[in-house]
């Protein structure tokens, strides 16, 4: 896979997991005024200044001067100056002579990017190739295919800006099937009175996006899209159901808690002493009244859980009695006597009892409950799964069971060593989780990162550290 280079626009940044295809040629395509332009000059301006790559911006459309002054007034970008410091070509000329210029060895395109060192190139745009061709398809697509290669040869990273021409969304242009991704921004009416811009990875390939339409503001430092929650919050939807983990400093950072109907990942090892994490979460579910169903690990038993929720000042007997608790217990071991009501023996099922077992017995348990408004927290050590059931039964069975558990509000913590997992099966976990927290432990100190949340921002990783008082962590 190719390294990604940052547009140099955050919020674009973090949908595209990291930024553009190094050398991929990316259409941005909106109708007039969305910002193409903006866009555009923004990759080759922070390109300039923040990665140190020089770029061109071919304009067929406006004058040097024009940009210069635009681009200067409207975000107090000043383009002659990383002219001056050949970091910046800004070239006005007419689509039949690029191309020309363009083809030919040693022409004025190919001199200007050996004499930069020019990484990005911005063509604004190529809608006007059709005019040029004189609507000819065949020729158009001719000429898009000779501009792609060339681009590809001098391993030139491009936005490719061109008019939406047709408002029927469903027409695939052609262009967009010989280019490497494609980025729709386009304005929306909203509320009657306003009006909603909006921003679309619509192709990327050999990146993972966030889909969907991402609210996007034109402001003086450029494009600037908003992260998720911003988004959800512009979209006047309720805000998600929030429930805290008993950790001030991670609710804070997960914006004021987990999202119930939500599924999460910690990404832990042996050394890492998850334990405290794992108590103060599960102790907060259980004194707010929550059931919990927890799958039993080789080296989590009953009584084990006991303490750690006595700490928190939760008795486990009593909610067990309540029938708030359920476990699974792969091992046949023995519970203090009146709590094997609250125990589903399941060894000796193979994969396929076990299944039956979840749809059977387990899953109409847990709907009953929901339908009387019981709010369900769901924690396992997904380790437990992998080496009863194997690591095939958690790719089949995963994603579907995080979409039940989704479907019913229910909110799950799954532990997982991602190394030991493998790569693969750890991306692919990922992808399916709404969330992922890793904790580490490097020297004498532990430590704890948000990788993945539902607001789209990843967190510093911050020190664990232990207290005397509830919740007996904090992070600093
Ligand atoms: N500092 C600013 N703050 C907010 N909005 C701005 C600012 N500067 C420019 N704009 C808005 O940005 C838009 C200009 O976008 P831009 O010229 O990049 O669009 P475009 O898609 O290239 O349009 P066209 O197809 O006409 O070339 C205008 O609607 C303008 O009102
Ligand atoms: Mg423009």
């Amino acid at each position: 896979m190719h390294k990604q280079i940052s547009t140099g626009i955050q919020g674009l940044d973090a949908i595209l997991y990291g930024g553009i295809p190094d050398g991929s040629a990316i259409i941005i395509e909106g109708a007039p005024g969305t910002g193409k332009t903006t866009l555009g000059v923004q990759f080759l301006y922070e390109g300039a200044v923040q990665a140190d790559e020089a770029g061109i911006l071919i304009t067929f459309e406006e004058f040097p001067e024009q940009i210069y002054s635009d681009m200067k007034s409207s975000f107090r970008w000043d383009l002659r100056q990383l002219e001056k410091e050949n970091k910046l070509r800004v070239v006005g000329l007419s689509p039949d002579v690029l191309l020309e210029q363009m083809m030919k060895p040693d022409g004025l395109i190919e001199q200007m990017i050996h004499e930069i060192d020019c990484k990005r190139i911005v063509i604004d745009s190529i809608s006007l190739f059709r005019y040029f061709t004189a609507a000819n398809d065949f020729e158009e697509r001719r000429v898009l295919y000779q501009l792609r290669n060339i681009l590809r040869k001098f391993k030139l990273t491009s936005l490719l800006l061109q008019e939406q021409s047709d408002l029927n969304v469903s027409h695939v242009p052609f262009s967009h099937f010989i280019v490497d991704g494609v980025i729709r921004l386009s304005v929306r009416p909203h509320l009657d009175v306003f009006r909603k811009r909006i921003l679309e990875v619509v192709k990327m390939r050999g990146t993972r996006i966030i889909e969907g339409e991402h609210t996007y503001r034109i402001t003086d430092k450029g494009i600037y899209p908003l992260n998720a929650a911003q988004t959800i919050a512009e979209h006047h939807r309720e805000a998600k159901d929030k429930i805290s983990t008993g950790i001030k400093e991670l609710d804070h950072l997960l914006d004021g808690g987990m999202d119930r109907g939500a599924v999460y990942m910690l990404d832990t090892n042996s050394r890492a002493n998850y334990m405290p994490l794992i108590g103060s979460i599960l102790s907060e579910r259980l004194s707010s009244q929550d059931h919990l169903l927890t799958v039993l690990s080789s080296t989590q038993t009953v009584e084990e859980l006991d303490t750690l929720m006595s700490r928190h000042n939760i008795e486990l007997g009593k909610v067990i009695n309540e029938k708030r608790v359920h476990f699974i217990e792969h091992y046949n071991r023995q519970v203090p006597s009146g709590w094997e009501k609250a125990v589903y023996y399941v060894n000796g099922l193979d994969n396929e009892g076990y299944d039956q077992f979840l749809r059977n017995k387990c899953y109409p348990l847990i709907q009953s409950e929901i339908s009387c408004e019981t709010k369900w927290f769901v924690y396992y050590d997904l380790n437990t799964i992998i080496s009863e059931r194997g690591t095939d039964y958690v790719l089949r069975s995963f994603a579907k069971e995080a979409a039940f558990a989704r479907s019913l509000g229910m909110t799950v913590l799954v532990l997982c060593n991602f190394k030991e997992v493998g790569e693969q099966v750890a991306s692919f976990l990922e992808r399916t989780t709404n969330g992922v927290f890793k904790t580490w432990v490097d020297g004498s100190n532990q430590y704890l990162q948000v990788t993945k949340a539902s607001n789209g921002q990843l967190s510093e990783p911050y020190l664990l550290e232990s207290t005397k008082e509830h919740p007996f962590i904090r992070l600093i």
